[in-house]
This record gives structure tokens, C-alpha cells and sequence, in this order.
């Protein structure tokens, strides 16, 4: 019968991999992300403006050769044309290959075109009228300093690629184009540009200007590099207290790649790239990124290999699946050539404020049901239950605010209706994020920091009189330094260097337009984002200062000295260091990397797992200054970071942190330098004692190394144990999250379910960690591939359902997947707590050379079986970290118990 000729397991997972699993000319696709269906950027093999456009001739020869091209021409999208790169965009019909595009003459290589999410920020906060200090981070990163030394990026010239700018802005300089602000760049793409269309429509302008995003991520991205909010009465535009941007005396252009909704290609990004290094630019700053296991090989991370090779300096936020644990990092940041930013969170945030009786300032998030509209002067009263619902009185709180720690156990409309009924005159919460409240009395939030500061000046003065409103504050926040809670862990699932480094990005006050403004509720123009996406832009304005200064610099060059002079970061409310697998070198002070008259690289050493490690790394030592140094070595270690519980597959949301470092050796403690002359140091490493292998922890710290003028340090990082080992496929949770074929009711089957393809069957899949393959396959019950544990595989199974186009991360089409990122404990940006899989009865063969390319993404869908009622399971395979994809024993396999399928 028909099904027995589909391949057989070991054949199945051989032929995804091995000698030609597609054309050597197309880039594989990749993580779970979505492609445009049809789309793929052909890129030529003459580049130069010296050559004729061959874009024209690529068609006629197209037609020439496969007529079909001739009568049913796919639709032509982006053309990129500049020294690095030529090349089109090409929407394929039906009857068209990407094989015969790659077939061609003149042809380099062919790029499906991966469709990038839409950037999100991570919380808004309501913006401010009254005056107040200084709203944004510059005193924690050296960009005060050197703005008081006169230095604002004069000469430099950066690009931001985002979702376009509102430039009318006064803070932004009210203008666009030479001699304006924001001087340079275009819209590529157009207010209807979609890349979820079936076919996006571009109608690029020469102006970026965004006034129609709901949250303006481009302007406000913008704003922190480009923003000059002194002494603006404009009605609408004046700002909470004045303050400046990074770098706004730098040339400074904005490519707009996000029509006002949805998402974008990769296509356009590249494009946006090689637009912005064509228009001269420096630095590149890239709020934007996908969950990723590995950086990979569509084309937004070659644009920026070869412009990197050009001494572009490209800035890429890391993402914002912190949240999540380990392993949640970004791609393109995982680009070797790419900056990847961490970020770390200012030291006061703008925000709904109520002062205490020493008039310290307190921000808190007033209730949906309304906060403090009319300002009244109280005493608090602290309930001594902590859940807020173990008692449902509180004596006392009679003409008081009641203060309440809440854990989860009771609503914020009961606990606030409790307060109401006992008379206090608001209610506040602590230790949560927003609430909903009760309109019977004013209510708020404030987070567990905020509470503790609340507790403190409790203790030093219980009578105290509180003025609370609903008027804007400056606030200082509890977490000021440290790593914020949203920022992605990495590493990639090569254990590369990732982060590399951090920047301010939690609770940013910069510029928004008129629009998004209103969308968030605002009087002005300026609201309160935070994310890795406002990290970015500071970073890359803060090389924009240092260029500045220090003239042009390779990348590799700009890389080592922002990573050399950064700050390593506490963990929050601990004395340990955080690990540079969360912040890379750690926050970055660029006064300090300006000055520096020392370069010790490489600026970072990734150890591998300690099977890898090597005996020594070997670190040069360079005294650029002037005069001779003595140079004094040593090391500081970084918190043990272990994100996985035995007992437990899915890796922890919350890195348990612990005071295991490393024992560090050089070769000398000391090396004299004479002016401009370097020497070798050899470092050998120890991994922690107290670290369980078994758990996989990331051990890490920073080399110091000193000078009587300057320390420069040096991060590492590397897991203690055997990385291949690590558990891929979640079996054992105890926050059921467990991976498998599910009954009627979502509960794991047992041997011998009985399960109704018609109605569909619920099959889950959870990766514990970040695989470079991964496949579902359907078997025949027990049919055992003589002399091996496998059985017969009928096909990869085939998703019925064509998942929602918004969420990328799923199987749409066949469960086979090369780069998949891996499953969170809760759902964050870009990691989604498992893949859903349902299953109408559909297996197709595992792809053949080529099947990788079709526009239905992947798989063989020109063939697919049902199969008949019967007896089955499901095979899971992930390929281990650091295995050979064509080896079936690399593989991490789960079998389901045997069931029967119906109709
Ligand atoms: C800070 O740490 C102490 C001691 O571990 C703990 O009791 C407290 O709740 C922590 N505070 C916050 C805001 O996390
Ligand atoms: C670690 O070792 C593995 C196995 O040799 C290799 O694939 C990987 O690239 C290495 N990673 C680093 C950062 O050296
Ligand atoms: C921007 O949008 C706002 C609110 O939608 C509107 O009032 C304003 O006129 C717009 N500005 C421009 C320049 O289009
Ligand atoms: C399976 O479900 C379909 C519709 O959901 C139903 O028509 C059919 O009778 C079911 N089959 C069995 C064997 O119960
Ligand atoms: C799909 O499978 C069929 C049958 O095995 C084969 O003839 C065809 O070439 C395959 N198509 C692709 C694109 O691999």
C-alpha cells in the first residue's frame, strides 16, 4: 500500500539534511519565523554602480528561458542597488520556482524573504506637564559627561530604520532634509505596506514621516539619539523638563521600513541597510528582531556582514523575552557582525506620582478604575495580612490609605472594596503591576521596590502625611543599574558571545507623535516605552560620540572599546554581579571609552561548555596612550547563573542566582607597555566548584585589567557541563506544559486512546531548548526498523490548520523546522509557550532536495496522505546542541503511546 513507500525514519531525517537538501544557491529558511509566500530576493553577481543594471536583462533572460516567466510575470518588489549589493525582489506565481531563478546566469544566491514582526515596546506610562530633573539616563552612561565636555556627535552620521518618524516634532527639529534635523533617509515602503499581504504593496516616498503607528516606535527611537526638548512652549510639545538626546548634533537620518500596522520583510530591511551605508552612513541602529536559535542565513544579517566589512557599525536591540530564561535572544543581534543590545533600566521614570511626608516622589500606576483625580493629603495605614483577602476588614484604615502587598491569592476590586467599606481614603498595592481597583476610593499600584520604599519610611515615620494625585512625577526607580526584568538572556545555541553589550532601555521618556500620543493618553508628545528597542538607539548614539572623537573606527575596533570601558551590573536588590549572559560587557560608558588609552581584545571570550573549553585564551594587552604603563590583572566573577530545576525540562523563567565563580589564572599578574606597544597574557579558566553539571549553569565574569588611570574588563562566559546533553523536548514539567498527543480535553492520552481525525487531534509540541532541526513524524503502532529503537515513520505530520499569520511561530504548513527558537514558561514577544500542532489525519514525505523552497514554506505539499483509521504515534525529534543534522543519534526523540485513530 501507498503508505509504506513514504520514506522510513532514518531515511526521513537524512534526506532533510543531507548532500543537497535544496539548491546550494537558496538560503535555507528559517527559525519558525513566517516567509512571504512566493517571494525571494534574487541577488546578482555584478555589483558597482560601474555596471548596467542587469535587473531588466535578468527578466528577458528569465523568459527567455522559461517562457512561462514570459506569459505570467511574477510581480517585481524591492530592488537594492548599491557597491555591496544588486538585486531584486521577485513574487513568484504558482508555476515558478526559486530553483529556476537560482539556475540562472548572473545569479549569486536567492533569499526567501522572512516577514520581521512589527517592534513593540514594553509598557507605556502617561506623560507629565509640571517641571521636574532629569529624566533620562545620561549620568549612569558617561553621555552627561561628554555632553558637558561639548560633544554631541558632531560629524557623525547615523540612521535609524524603524517604523518612520514624526520629524514636524519640535524636539526633532521641525523639518526634514539637508540642513534640517533629520536630514536624511526615505520611506520605503508606504502607510498600506503589509508584509502579510499576499503580495505587499510598496509605495515608497522620499519622506519617513509617521503620524498614523499607534505607539510611533520609530519616532520615539528616534527621539533618543535625536531629541533637543529645551525651552519648547509649543502647545502639545512641551516636554515634562527639558533634556536632550544622545547624539542630536549628528547627522541623522530615518529609513521607514513598517507601513502604520503590521509587519515587515527582510527584503525591505536589507534594503533599508544598504540604503542607509549608500547614503553614507556611519552607525545603524536596528530596534527590531525575531526569537532565534542562531543567527541565520536570510538576508538582513548578510546585509549587515558586508556593510560591516564597509566599517558600518550596525546596533540591533536583543530582545525583550527576558522574561522567558535563558536562551531568549534575538536574531539579527545574533549577527557575529552586529552589536547586540541588552538594557538596563534608568534611574527614575516619569510617571502618575504621589510625594511622601520628605517629599520623596513615588510613581504608581493609578487603577482602571480610577487613581487619586482629586489630590488629597493622607496618612497610610499598612494592613498586616499581605494577601489583601485573609481578613476582609482592616481596622485602622478608617481616613487612611491602605497599604496592601498582594500575592495573587485575592482580586484588586475585593481588596480595594474592603478598603472602601472600612473608610480608608484610598487603596494601593504593592508588589504587582497594573490593577483594575474598585471605583468605590481611589486605587493604585506600585511595584515590590516601590513597596519597600513605602515600608522603610513607615518604619521612620508612621504618621506621616502622603500628598497623593494624579500629577506627573519623576520618580526614582528601585531597579536603577540593573538588568531590566524584559531583557533577553542569550546565549545562541552555539554558545557564541551574546549580548554583547547594554544600554539604557527601561522606562525612556523621549518624543512620540501627535497620534500616538493621543493612543496613549497623553497631553504632549512624549511618552514613557521601555524595551530593548529604546537600549538600542542608545547605544548607537553613544558610538556617535565616540566616533565623534576618537575618528572613524572599524567595527571590531568600536565593538572592543565600548565592550572594554562598560560596567559590569549588579543583580537587583543582591551584592552579586549579573551575568554577562544577560548585559554582554555591561552597561555602556562612553566617557570612559573615549578617554581610554588602552585595548585589550578580544574584548569578550565565550568558553564554550566545559567539555569545549580550551586550556588558555590568550588576550592582548595594547597601551595606545603615550607614556609607559604597568598594567595590573585580575578577575571578578559574575553570579552563577543556573535556569534549570532537576526535575523540571522547561528552563526557569527566573535564573536562580548563586556566588559560584570561577578560578582564574594568568600567565603574569603584571605587564609594563611602553607607549603604543602590546603584549600576549595567557588566561586559563576553572569552572565553579559548586556548579551541577546537570543543570547546564552559565558561569562567567570579567578580566580586569588595570592601570593607575583606567581598569578596562573583559567578559566571559561558559556552562559548566556537556551542553549536547541538554534535555530538548519537555516531558517532565511541573507546569504542565508537557509536550505530546492530547485527548478531548487536553489532558496527555494514555496507551490505546481512541482519537477522531475529523474532529482533530490536539498534538503539542514544547522545546525545552533552541534546536538547529526539529520534526514531528507520525508512525505505524510498533512497526520497528530492524535492528534500531525507531519505527517506521509514514511522514511529517501535517498542521491542518493554517496558523494565524500573526503568530509566527507555528507549523503551518508541515512540522519540520530548521533554527527553531524554543518554548517559555509563559507566553512573552517572541517566544510562545508551546507549538500546536492539530491534526486532521494529513502526513506528507519528509521534504526533497528543493521542497525546502516551495512558497508554501515547508515541506512536500504537492504530496500528502491521509492516513487510514488505525493504530499510530507521534515522533518528536530535536537535534541535540552542537549535533550532526544528519546523524538520526543526534536526535533527542519523544514517542507517544500508542492510539487509534478514527474518522
Ligand atoms: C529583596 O531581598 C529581600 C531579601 O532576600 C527580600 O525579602 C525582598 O522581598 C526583596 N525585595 C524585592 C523588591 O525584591
Ligand atoms: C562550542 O563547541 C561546539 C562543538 O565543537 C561548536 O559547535 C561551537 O561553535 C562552539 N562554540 C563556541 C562559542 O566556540
Ligand atoms: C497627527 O495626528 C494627530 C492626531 O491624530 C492630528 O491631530 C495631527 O493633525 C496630525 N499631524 C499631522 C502633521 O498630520
Ligand atoms: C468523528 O467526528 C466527526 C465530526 O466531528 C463525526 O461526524 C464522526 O462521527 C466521528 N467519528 C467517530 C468514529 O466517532
Ligand atoms: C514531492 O514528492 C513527490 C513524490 O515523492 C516528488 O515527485 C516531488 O518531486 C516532490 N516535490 C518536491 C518539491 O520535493
Amino acid at each position: 500500500m501507498q503508505l509504506i513507500k513514504v520514506a522510513s525514519a532514518l531515511f526521513a531525517l537524512a534526506s532533510v539534511v543531507s548532500a543537497a537538501p535544496h539548491h546550494p544557491k537558496i538560503a535555507k529558511k528559517t527559525p519558525g519565523a513566517s516567509y512571504i509566500p512566493g517571494a525571494y530576493t534574487v541577488e546578482f553577481e555584478t555589483t558597482g554602480s560601474s555596471f548596467a543594471d542587469p535587473a531588466a536583462s535578468f527578466m528577458q533572460s528569465l523568459g527567455k528561458e522559461h517562457p512561462k516567466y514570459a506569459t505570467n510575470p511574477p510581480v517585481k518588489g524591492t530592488q537594492i542597488k548599491n557597491k555591496l549589493f544588486n538585486g531584486m525582489t521577485l513574487h513568484l506565481g504558482d508555476n515558478h520556482s526559486p530553483v529556476e531563478l537560482a539556475n540562472m546566469k548572473n545569479v549569486k544566491r536567492v533569499y526567501p524573504v522572512k516577514i520581521n514582526r512589527r517592534p513593540t515596546a514594553v509598557r507605556t506610562k502617561a506623560t507629565p506637564l509640571a517641571p521636574g530633573n532629569d529624566v533620562t539616563p545620561h549620568e549612569m552612561t558617561g553621555v552627561g559627561a561628554t555632553h558637558r565636555s561639548g560633544h554631541f556627535g558632531k560629524g557623525v552620521k547615523i540612521a535609524v530604520i524603524d517604523t518612520g518618524v514624526y520629524w514636524k516634532h519640535p524636539a526633532l527639529g521641525g523639518c526634514f532634509g539637508p540642513g534640517c534635523r533629520i536630514s536624511f533617509g526615505t520611506d520605503l515602503v508606504g502607510d498600506a505596506y503589509d508584509a502579510d499581504a499576499v503580495v505587499p504593496v510598496l509605495t515608497p516616498d522620499s519622506d519617513p514621516m509617521d503620524n498614523c503607528s499607534s505607539d510611533s516606535h520609530g519616532t520615539h527611537t528616534t527621539g533618543i539619539i535625536a531629541a533637543d526638548a529645551r525651552g519648547i512652549t509649543q502647545t502639545g510639545f512641551k516636554p515634562f523638563a527639558d533634556f536632550v538626546g544622545v547624539a542630536p548634533e549628528a547627522t541623522i537620518g530615518h529609513y521607514r521600513i513598517f507601513g502604520c500596522n503590521g509587519n515587515n520583510g527582510d527584503d525591505v530591511m536589507a534594503n533599508a541597510i544598504f540604503r542607509a551605508y549608500a547614503d553614507g552612513a556611519q552607525i545603524i541602529s536596528i530596534s527590531i528582531g525575531e526569537a532565534s536559535a542562531a543567527a541565520d542565513e536570510s538576508l538582513t544579517p548578510h546585509a549587515i556582514e558586508l556593510v560591516k566589512k564597509a566599517g558600518v557599525h550596525v546596533v540591533v536591540s536583543a530582545g525583550n523575552d527576558g522574561a522567558g530564561g535563558l536562551y531568549t535572544i534575538g536574531d539579527p543581534s545574533l549577527s557575529p557582525s552586529s552589536y547586540s543590545v541588552a538594557s538596563i533600566d534608568n534611574h527614575a521614570a516619569v510617571g502618575s506620582a504621589f510625594t511622601g511626608p520628605d517629599n520623596a516622589v513615588y510613581i504608581y500606576g493609578p487603577a482602571s478604575s480610577g487613581g487619586w483625580s482629586t489630590p488629597i493629603k493622607s496618612q497610610i495605614f499598612q494592613a498586616d495580612v499581605n494577601d489583601g483577602c485573609a481578613a476582609n476588614t482592616y481596622p485602622g484604615a478608617a481616613g487612611k490609605v491602605l497599604l496592601v502587598r498582594y500575592n495573587g491569592q485575592c482580586k484588586s476590586s475585593a481588596i480595594c472594596g474592603s478598603a472602601a467599606k472600612q473608610g480608608a481614603t484610598g487603596c494601593l498595592i504593592y508588589n504587582v503591576g497594573g490593577i483594575a481597583g474598585n471605583p468605590a476610593v481611589p486605587s493604585g499600584s506600585v511595584d515590590g521596590g516601590t513597596g519597600e520604599r513605602l515600608l522603610k519610611s513607615l518604619k521612620a515615620n508612621p504618621a506621616g502625611v502622603f500628598t497623593f494625585s494624579n500629577s506627573q512625577g519623576l520618580g526614582d526607580l528601585p531597579t536603577a543599574g540593573t538588568a531590566s526584568d524584559f531583557t533577553s538572556y542569550g546565549t545562541d545555541i552555539e554558545l557564541n558571545f551574546k549580548p554583547d553589550i547594554a544600554g539604557v532601555g527601561g522606562s525612556i521618556y523621549s518624543t512620540v507623535s501627535p497620534h500616538a500620543a493621543e493612543v496613549g493618553h497623553s497631553d504632549v508628545a512624549y511618552l514613557v516605552l521601555s524595551g530593548t528597542s529604546m537600549a538600542c538607539p542608545y547605544v548607537a548614539g553613544s558610538l556617535a560620540l565616540l566616533l565623534e572623537q576618537r575618528g572613524s573606527l572599524s567595527v571590531d575596533q568600536g565593538k572592543a572599546l565600548l565592550q572594554n570601558s562598560a560596567k559590569p551590573a549588579q543583580i537587583y536588590n543582591t551584592t552579586l554581579v549579573e551575568t554577562p549572559v544577560r548585559v554582554g560587557a555591561g552597561l555602556v560608558q562612553i566617557d570612559r571609552a573615549i578617554a581610554s588609552q588602552t585595548l585589550v581584545t578580544p574584548s569578550f571570550l565565550a568558553l564554550n561548555d566545559t567539555k569545549h573549553t580550551k586550556k588558555n585564551y590568550r588576550l592582548r594587552v595594547k597601551n595606545t596612550g603615550k607614556k609607559s604603563v604597568t598594567y595590573t590583572l585580575s578577575h571578578v566573577g559574575s553570579a552563577l547563573a543556573t535556569g534549570i530545576a532537576a526535575g523540571n525540562d522547561m528552563p526557569l523563567p527566573l535564573i536562580n542566582y548563586t556566588p559560584d565563580y570561577a578560578t582564574v589564572k594568568f600567565s603574569n599578574q603584571k605587564v609594563t607597555l611602553g607607549a603604543g606597544k602590546s603584549a600576549d597574557v595567557t588566561v586559563s579558566f576553572t569552572a565553579p566548584k559548586g556548579a551541577n553539571p546537570k543543570l547546564l549553569p552559565f558561569y562567567g565574569g570579567y578580566i580586569k585589567v588595570a592601570s593607575p588611570v583606567e581598569t578596562i574588563s573583559v567578559p566571559y562566559q561558559g556552562v559548566v557541563g556537556d551542553f549536547s546533553k541538554a534535555k530538548m523536548i519537555v516531558e517532565n514539567s511541573p507546569v504542565a506544559l508537557t509536550n505530546g498527543v492530547k485527548d478531548a480535553d487536553g489532558n496527555p492520552i494514555t496507551a490505546n486512546a481512541i482519537l477522531n481525525a475529523t474532529a482533530g487531534i490536539d498534538v503539542e509540541l514544547v522545546l525545552a531548548q533552541s534546536t538547529r532541526m526539529v520534526m514531528v513524524e507520525v508512525l505505524a503502532a510498533g512497526a520497528h526498523i530492524p535492528g534500531t529503537t525507531l519505527s517506521n515513520s509514514l511522514g511529517v505530520l501535517v498542521p491542518a490548520k493554517v496558523a494565524d499569520k500573526n503568530a509566527p511561530y507555528t507549523f503551518t504548513v508541515a512540522a519540520i523546522r530548521p533554527n527553531q527558537p524554543r518554548n517559555v514558561q509563559n507566553d512573552g514577544q517572541g517566544n510562545h509557550v508551546s507549538y500546536a500542532l492539530p491534526w486532521y489525519g494529513l502526513v506528507t514525505p519528509a521534504p526533497a532536495p528543493g521542497a525546502m523552497d516551495t512558497p508554501r514554506q515547508h515541506g512536500n505539499n504537492t504530496v500528502q496522505y491521509s492516513v487510514p483509521a488505525g493504530k499510530y504515534q507521534v515522533r518528536f525529534s530535536a537535534l541535540r546542541h552542537f549535533g550532526d543534522a544528519t546523524k538520526a543519534s543526534d536526535y533527542e526523540t519523544v514517542l507517544s503511546p500508542v492510539f487509534q485513530v478514527v474518522y
